[in-house]
This record gives structure tokens, sequence and C-alpha cells, in this order.
């Protein structure tokens, strides 16, 4: 049985937790700094990278504690995330990583957050029910957050392809804009969804980006689709008509929605059929949008493709996907240790 703590500072939530085997997480602890950083209307990297510094110690021990660890010598690896992220950010974590590697004697397994999020679709949080699936290769991974939009083929554990990506703004980034131009307040994701609960998704026509160009088929673009809705505003406003009224905010949202999700789901699923997947796995930030769930469900139903979206624990940024491609990584190479000169890559 090998048991890793793993620590998770690449952006706003300070996170530790220790995982089994890559496969069970004996727990799962996240500081949330969302409070902090609302008044400013996104991730002040300066504020994060100190509010890390004071919550990682509590973090760490609440995630000891919580998994039965009495000590750091009763685990086999500490797993760090070392890029990509806010360089400030992941200095602390992967400081603190180094310290207990090298009072522990420990190795220190660094820790790519994307193929971390990969992972967040086979690793179980504690107490968790029901079944979390092996994967079944090949899988097309679709990785939705606020900083990534990426479509990924995978052949075996630590294979890679890369089959398409945005082109400019990443999915997460685009449901942050949207909502700060809708007033809709920050993190934009939960905020759009709970707008567009109200509103009529049919009511405005936005484009669907990149659906029709043969060379950017498995490519995702969301610039456009902001500047759509940008203008949209606009006009409105010059027809006498408040963007930002509820009523209308919830329609723009539910619009903008639909279509986000309509692109992500179409795209992964061509991929899917295109390549052969035996397996479908959505995962990051904006994979936790209840529309994006249900319309890859029902698409992947149709399909006859297995769909897999972790439990929105899983979806947002945590350490328990960290430890579990942690695991895997390090069974495939177990020479991949870091030494105490590692450093963080904030484009990684
Ligand atoms: O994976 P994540 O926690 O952090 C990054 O690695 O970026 O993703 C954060 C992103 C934010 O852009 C946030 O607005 C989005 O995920 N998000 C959502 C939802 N919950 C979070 N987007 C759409 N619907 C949601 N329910
Ligand atoms: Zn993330």
């Amino acid at each position: 049985m090998t048991k890793i703590l793993a620590i998770e500072t690449s952006c706003d939530e300070t996170a530790a937790a220790v995982v089994v085997d890559g496969r069970q997480a004996l727990s799962n602890v996240v500081a949330t700094q969302i409070e902090l950083h609302r008044r400013f209307g996104g991730v002040f990297p300066e504020v994060a990278s100190r509010q890390h510094v004071l919550a990682i110690q509590t973090v760490i021990q609440q995630a000891l504690e919580q998994a039965g660890v009495p000590h750091v010598s009763a685990l086999d690896a500490i797993a760090v995330t070392h890029g990509p992220g806010l360089a400030g950010s992941l200095l602390v974590g992967v400081n603190t990583a180094k310290g207990l590697a090298f009072a522990s004697g420990l190795p220190l397994l660094p820790v790519n957050h994307l193929e971390g999020h990969i992972y967040s679709n086979w690793v179980a949080l504690p107490g968790q029910t029901g079944e979390v699936p092996e994967p079944i290769f090949p899988v097309v991974v679709l990785i939705v957050s606020g900083g990534h939009t990426e479509l990924i083929l995978m052949h075996g554990h630590g294979r890679y392809r890369q089959l398409g990506s945005t082109l400019d703004d990443a999915a997460g980034e685009a449901f942050d804009k949207v909502a700060r131009l809708l007033g809709l307040g920050f993190p934009g994701g939960p905020a759009i969804q709970r707008a567009a609960q109200q509103g009529d998704a049919t009511r405005f026509d936005l484009p669907r980006p990149l659906m029709q160009q043969e060379e950017h088929r498995f490519n995702f673009s969301f610039s456009g689709l902001k500047t759509a809705v940008l203008n949209l505003t606009r006009q409105l406003e010059a027809e006498g008509v408040n963007p930002q009224d509820p009523e209308t905010a919830a329609h723009i949202a539910a619009s903008f929605q639909e279509v986000v999700a309509e692109v992500l789901v179409s795209k992964t699923l061509d991929a899917a059929l295109t390549y052969g997947a035996r397996q479908v796995c959505i995962c990051g930030g904006v994979s936790a949008n209840a529309r994006l769930r249900t319309l890859a469900q029902e698409r992947c139903a149709q399909a006859g493709l297995p769909l897999y979206i972790p439990p929105l624990a899983l979806c947002t940024d945590n350490a328990t996907m960290i430890g579990a491609a942690a695991y895997y990584r390090w069974q495939q190479d177990p020479a991949a240790v870091g030494d105490l000169g590692l450093d963080v890559f904030a484009t990684l």
C-alpha cells in the first residue's frame, strides 16, 4: 500500500490530501480563497500566494489527521504541483513539500496540474459512495478549467496525445468574463449557472465557434463568443434594455452556457468516435457545470459511449487528484522523483 501526501497550491485553493495507491483518498482538505478575491473580481496573484503561506500548515495538518497519519514518516512520498499555475502560489506548495521531503527523507514527486485534473476521474474521495471507474484505454479526456481547455487522447498511463486546445481563452475564463459583463460576480461559472436557471437558452442566438473549420476540428475558441456577448449587451443598451437586469441577464447567461456546453460536448464526442475511445472523461472546474454534465450524459448515452465526470469536489482544484497522478507517474517511472532543487513552471 502506497500512501502519498499531496499538496496543491497552483491558483487560489490551498489543498492537501492523503491518497492510497492512486485510487482512494483518506483525506481531502481544501481552503478556498474565493471570498478574498471576490472584491478584485478575479484571482489577485500576490494576495493568493500570501494566503497560501498563511493556510498551508493547517491544511496539511488537517489532511494528515483526517487520514489517521500520525506523522509524515508514516507516508511513502510527498507529491506537489509544480506547474502550470501562478508562480508565487506554486512556490508555496513546492517549498513546503521540499521541506517535508528533506526532513523526512521521503521521495518528492512533482506533478503537472493538468495531469492531476485527468486523474481526478479515477480516484475516490473519502467516504465516496458509488463506483469510481478505472481508465479503459483509449480514453478521450476533456479538461475544462479556468486556465485550460484541452482535448486529450490517452493510450495508457502517462501516454498522452493532445488532440486540440483553445486558441485563445479557456472555457472557465469565458464564464468568468461573461459573468463580469452581466454583473454576476466572481467566480463566473457558478454565477452564470445560477442565473441561467431562470433564463431561456434560445432567446439569443450566439455564434458556435470553430464548429465548421476542419483544421480546427478539435480546437476551441471562446474569445469571439465573449465579444459576441459584449456586442449583444451594447446592442441591448442602445435599445434601452439594461443587460444586467436579472431577467435579461438570465437569458444571456442561459444562451451563452448552452453554446459553450454544445461546443465542448460536440467536439469531445467527435474525438471519442474518431479515435475509438472506450471511455470519455470530462474534468476541471467547468465540468462542475450542470448543463454541461446533462448534455454530455445525453449525447454519450445516445452514442453508446461510457462517460465519467467526477463529483463536484474533484472538478475544482484539489490535492486528491495530485496524489492520484503522482502515484501512477511514479509507478511508470520510479526514477521520476524531484530533487530538492525542484523549481516551479508557471507555463509547464
Ligand atoms: O479547475 P479550476 O478550479 O481551476 C483552474 O485550474 O483553473 O477551475 C476554475 C474555473 C473557473 O473559471 C470557474 O468559473 C469555473 O471553473 N467553474 C464553473 C463552474 N464551477 C466552476 N464553470 C461553469 N459552471 C460551473 N458550475
Ligand atoms: Zn485546475
